[in-house]
C-alpha cells in the first residue's frame, strides 16, 4: 500500500453504507468535517483512518471519492465497551459538565485503551515518512502518544469537537493523567472555545505539573530536552457558502413553503434541530413552550413548535431514558394544546437530507438552541447561513461554543425557564428592523470563519510546529 502525506484519524469513516446497498456500495457523510476536509484530503492524496459504523465488520481499505480509507473493524463487545460505555457513558457526560451521571468502569477504559492502540497502529502502517496526522475527537484521546511512540517522525494534531471541562469535573476521571499524557502527544491541540483550551493548560499544570505560557504547554523529555506543543481555540464552522446556495434554490423554496403550508400557515414556527441527546436542553425548551402555551402567552392557533430529535446512540442507557422523557412531555403538550385545526408540538424522531433540513429553517422564524452544554452547535450556523433575507431569531444558549462568536442572538441560560420563556416571547414579536440587524451581523461571521477556514488555521499552526521541528531537528 502507499502511503500517505497527510492522515485523518476518526472514529467513523467519512462514508456510511447505503441502505439496502450492496456490500461496497458507500455514500459520503454528511457532517460537517468531512466536507471540511474533502479539499484537503483530495490535494493531499490523503488517508482517512476510521471505523465503519458496524460491530464486526471486516472491510479491506478502499479509494473513495479521491480518498484511501481505512477501515478499523471493532468487535460487538468493544462497540459495547469502547464505544458506548467509555466514550458515550464516560467522556460525554463528564466533559458536558456531569449533565448525566458518568459511569467509571475499568474494563470499559481497558478496551478504550486497546481500540485506540489499533486506531494508532493503522495510522503509522498507513502515513508516509514524516507525514501530517489529524486526530479528531474525544473517543481517541490515546491516539497521539501512542502514535508519537510507534512513528517519532510525524507531525500530530489532534482536534477536541466537544468541551474540555474544568478541573473541578475532569479531576473525576480515575485515567486523567493517562488521558492528558495522551492527547499531550500531538503537536498541536484544538480546542472550540477559549476556555476549554485553559481549561485544558490548567489540567495540565494541576496533573502533571509542567509549565504552560500563553498556549504553548512545555513538555520535559527523557532526554532532558523541553518539547513545546499548542493548545488553543480553533472554533469549526460549517460550509457556509453551500447553505447558502442551497437556500437560494427555488425547490427548496418551495418545500419551505409547503412545510409551512403543512403546519397550517401558522403565524410563527418555532424550530429545534438536534440528536437526541440530553446535552441538548430539549426538555428545558419543551417544558418553557408548554408553560407559554399553559398561561397563554402563546396561542396554539399561532404558534408551532417543530422538534427534530435525529436518533443517537440509542443502546446507552441515558439516552433511552431522555428519549422516553421528551416523548412523554410531547404527548402531553399535544394533548392538552393541540386541536383539530392546530398543532402545538411536531414531533420528528428522525434525521433528515440536508436539503431537506434548508428548507425547515427557511420556513422557521425562530431557532431555539438550548443546550445546556455543546462543544460548538453547528445547526446554530446553518440557520444562520441559510438567512439570505437576514431575517429569523436566532434564540442560542450561552453554553453552546457558538455564542461566543454568534453574540448577536438573543443569548439564554436554559436554566432559566422565565428566562427562557421572555426570550421566546420577544424572539416571537422581534420587530424586522430588529431581526435584520442581528442577523446581518451572525450571518458576516459565519460566512467570513467557514469550515475552510476552521481547518486551513489549524492546518497552518500544525505546519508551524513541523517547521520548528526540522529547523531543530537540523540544529
Ligand atoms: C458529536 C461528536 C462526534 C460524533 C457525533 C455523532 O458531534 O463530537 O465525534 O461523531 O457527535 O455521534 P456518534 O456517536 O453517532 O458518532
Amino acid at each position: 500500500m502507499t502511503q500517505a502525506e497527510f492522515v485523518v484519524v476518526a472514529n467513523r469513516l467519512p462514508v456510511d453504507r447505503v441502505p439496502g446497498g450492496g456490500d461496497d456500495d458507500w455514500r459520503r457523510s454528511p457532517g460537517g468535517l468531512v466536507t471540511a476536509l474533502e479539499p484537503v484530503m483530495r490535494r493531499a492524496d490523503g488517508a482517512w483512518v476510521g471505523w465503519v459504523g458496524q460491530a464486526d465488520h471486516h472491510v479491506a481499505p478502499f479509494d473513495f471519492d479521491g480518498t484511501h480509507l481505512v477501515p478499523v473493524a471493532l468487535s460487538a463487545e468493544e462497540v459495547e465497551l469502547y464505544y458506548e460505555g467509555m466514550s458515550n457513558d464516560t467522556f460525554w457526560p463528564l466533559y458536558h459538565d456531569v449533565i448525566s451521571a458518568p459511569q467509571y468502569h475499568r474494563e470499559w477504559w481497558d478496551a478504550y485503551v486497546r481500540v485506540n492502540r489499533r486506531f494508532a497502529e493503522a495510522a503509522a502502517d498507513a502515513a508516509a515518512d514524516g507525514a501530517t496526522v489529524w486526530v479528531q475527537d474525544y473517543q481517541l484521546q490515546l491516539v497521539p502518544r501512542l502514535l508519537r511512540e510507534l512513528r517519532p517522525d510525524l507531525t500530530i494534531g489532534y482536534f477536541h469537537h466537544i468541551p474540555f471541562p474544568a478541573y473541578g469535573l475532569y479531576s473525576q476521571l480515575p485515567w486523567r493523567k493517562q488521558v492528558i499524557e495522551g492527547l499531550l502527544g500531538a503537536d498541536v491541540i484544538g480546542f472550540q472555545r477559549v476556555a476549554d483550551a485553559g481549561n485544558f493548560a490548567r489540567a495540565v499544570r494541576r496533573v502533571l505539573h509542567y509549565t504552560t505560557k500563553g498556549s504553548d504547554i512545555h513538555i520535559p523529555e527523557e532526554d532532558g530536552s523541553t518539547r513545546i506543543a499548542v493548545a488553543k481555540a480553533f472554533p469549526i464552522s460549517i460550509d457556509s457558502e453551500a447553505y447558502v446556495e442551497m437556500a437560494r434554490r427555488e425547490d427548496i423554496q418551495a418545500r419551505a413553503a409547503e412545510i409551512r403550508e403543512g403546519l397550517g400557515n401558522p403565524r410563527t414556527i418555532l424550530l429545534g434541530v438536534d440528536r437526541l441527546d440530553y446535552t441538548k436542553g430539549i426538555r428545558h425548551r419543551l417544558k418553557a413552550f408548554g408553560e407559554l402555551l399553559a398561561g397563554g402567552e402563546v396561542d396554539v392557533a399561532d404558534v408551532t413548535l417543530v422538534q427534530v430529535a435525529s436518533p443517537s446512540r440509542e443502546r446507552v442507557g441515558a439516552y433511552m431514558q431522555l428519549r422516553d422523557e421528551i416523548e412523554l412531555t410531547v404527548a402531553r403538550i399535544a394533548g392538552d394544546y393541540d386541536t383539530l385545526d392546530h398543532t402545538a408540538v411536531r414531533y420528528l424522531h428522525h434525521s433528515y437530507p440536508r436539503e431537506e433540513m434548508v428548507a425547515l429553517f427557511l420556513a422557521a422564524d425562530v431557532m431555539l438552541v438550548t443546550a445546556l452544554r455543546d462543544g460548538m452547535n453547528l445547526v446554530a450556523k446553518e440557520y444562520v447561513a441559510t438567512r439570505t433575507d437576514n431575517r429569523g431569531v436566532l434564540v442560542l444558549s450561552e453554553f453552546a461554543g457558538a455564542a461566543d462568536e454568534l453574540s448577536n442572538a438573543v443569548l439564554v441560560n436554559p436554566h432559566d425557564i422565565d428566562g427562557l420563556k421572555e426570550a421566546i416571547v420577544r424572539a416571537i414579536g422581534m420587530p424586522p428592523a430588529e431581526q435584520s440587524r442581528r442577523m446581518r451581523s451572525l450571518r458576516r461571521k459565519v460566512l467570513d470563519n467557514d469550515v475552510g477556514q476552521w481547518s486551513k488555521k489549524f492546518l497552518d499552526a500544525l505546519a508551524q510546529a513541523r517547521k520548528a521541528k526540522s529547523e531543530e531537528d537540523a540544529a
